[in-house]
């Protein structure tokens, strides 16, 4: 395969070609569990895709006026099978992949989830471990799903929710979706086991700013972690502004004002958020009331610590939520039931990794993408 780079402006139909190095560099599999790209970072987390499709219109992700009525979706075909990702999710877990967590779009549209989550639960560490095994959604089928979740073997769930009002939240997912039915499936989750439950909220400031206050006070004590998380310039729908961003030092000197906090230490390398927990009286950590977490991409970059890739539906290969263009590891399983080069692929494409987007973003000149798009979150996961 020869070294190719396209810029297309539909960022599904662009690829890196996969180095041709990597298809022989078979001496590599040693290197299993190991890799390291040039910034030293470990693989831990792979992302997979499971669905382009959302019932959602959140402004940040999937506008509407984009994602209309008109919007090509991928078509079935082009989807990796239950069987493909699995395949591809065991040659990363060989390579050092401890955490899996399935995302979309919406991923519990995908028909049968349940059914890949069965043959995810089987994967084993090189050390005999099981995964991590999560799924971010936005909660609007989880009531009726949790259990079946559950019993295949998902771990825990992380539920997208953007505010309590329920006007306010109406209109950020812009299908006039209540909030009450994600409450449920956020209840629903917990009630089954699906814990801990994070609830993932994108701070947009002047949109849901006030929404903070209301969901530190619901959520502490019960177990759910809440997550407030700044707005990013990811993709190039959204139509992203600084001065729409607020800083999480913000976050959380507001909740602290109301909420006594104390910070608390991470708990595994590499990690997106900032943990606080609600303090006691004496202002340490009271394990009751729970902790949040604030994810800073936009003011306090986490690149240098970043371990997660992406796969995205149809088996294209991203190696930072910024990029433009993925490899594409579907062509190399599909009609070939060897996995010899999709293992050496996975190693050489982490091996080559540069990606820091986040924490390059302010030195860039505002396009540097050559003329190819950067991939939707709704594409590429979250
Ligand atoms: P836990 O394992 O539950 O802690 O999950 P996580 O924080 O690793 O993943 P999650 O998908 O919940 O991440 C929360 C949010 O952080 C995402 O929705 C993104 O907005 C942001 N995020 C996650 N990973 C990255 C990343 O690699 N880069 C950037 N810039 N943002 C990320
Ligand atoms: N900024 C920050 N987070 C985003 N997400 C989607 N779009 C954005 C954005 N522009 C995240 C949200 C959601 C997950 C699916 O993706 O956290 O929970
Ligand atoms: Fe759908 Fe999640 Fe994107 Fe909202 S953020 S449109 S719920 S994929
Ligand atoms: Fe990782 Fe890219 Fe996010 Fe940085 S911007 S943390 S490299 S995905």
């Amino acid at each position: 395969m020869s070294e190719r780079t396209i810029p297309l402006i539909d960022q599904r139909s662009s690829d890196l070609a996969t180095p041709a190095a990597a298809l022989q560099a078979h001496s590599r599999l040693g290197a299993r569990g190991l890799l390291a790209d040039t910034l030293g970072r470990p693989l831990r987390d792979l992302r997979i895709s499971v669905t382009d499709r959302c019932n959602f219109r959140c402004s940040y992700c999937m506008p509407k006026e984009i994602f209309d009525k008109d919007y090509t979706y991928l078509p079935h075909a082009e989807l990796l099978s239950f069987e493909e990702i699995t395949r591809i999710a065991r040659v990363f877990v060989a390579h050092g992949v401890q955490k899996i967590r399935l995302t979309g779009g919406e991923p519990l549209l995908r028909k049968n989830l349940e059914r890949l989550i069965e043959q995810l639960a089987q994967l084993r560490t090189p050390e005999g471990l099981p995964l991590d095994l999560t799924l971010t959604t936005n909660g609007s089928l989880l009531a009726r799903k949790a259990r079946a979740l559950k019993d295949a073997g998902l771990q825990r769930v992380t539920v997208s929710l953007d505010g309590l009002d329920d006007a306010v939240f109406r209109k950020m997912n812009d299908v006039d979706f209540p909030v009450a039915d994600v409450l449920a499936g956020i209840q629903a989750a917990q009630d089954v086991g699906l814990g801990p439950v994070k609830v993932n909220m994108v701070v947009k400031n002047g949109t849901n700013t006030h929404e903070i206050l209301p969901m530190a006070h619901h959520f502490k004590g019960t177990g759910v972690v809440l997550r407030l998380i700044e707005y990013m310039d990811v993709g190039a729908t959204n139509g992203w502004r600084m001065d729409e961003v607020l800083p999480s030092a913000e976050v959380v000197k507001r909740i602290h004002a109301e909420l006594p906090l104390v910070q608390l230490d991470p708990s595994v390398a590499g990690e997106t958020a900032e943990r606080w927990g609600y303090a006691n009286a004496a202002g340490q950590h009271d394990q009751a009331a729970g902790e949040i977490g604030v994810i800073s991409s936009v003011t306090q970059a986490f690149c240098a610590d970043c371990n997660r890739a992406r796969l995205s539906t149809e088996g294209k290969l991203f190696m930072c939520l910024f990029a433009s263009r993925g490899y594409d590891l579907r062509a190399l399983i599909r009609g070939n039931p060897i996995d010899d080069d999709l293992t050496s692929a996975v190693a050489h494409i982490w091996q080559g990794r540069t990606d820091r987007y986040s924490e390059l973003r302010s030195t860039l000149p505002a396009d540097t993408s050559g003329g190819a798009r950067r991939v939707e979150m709704s594409y590429i996961g979250g």
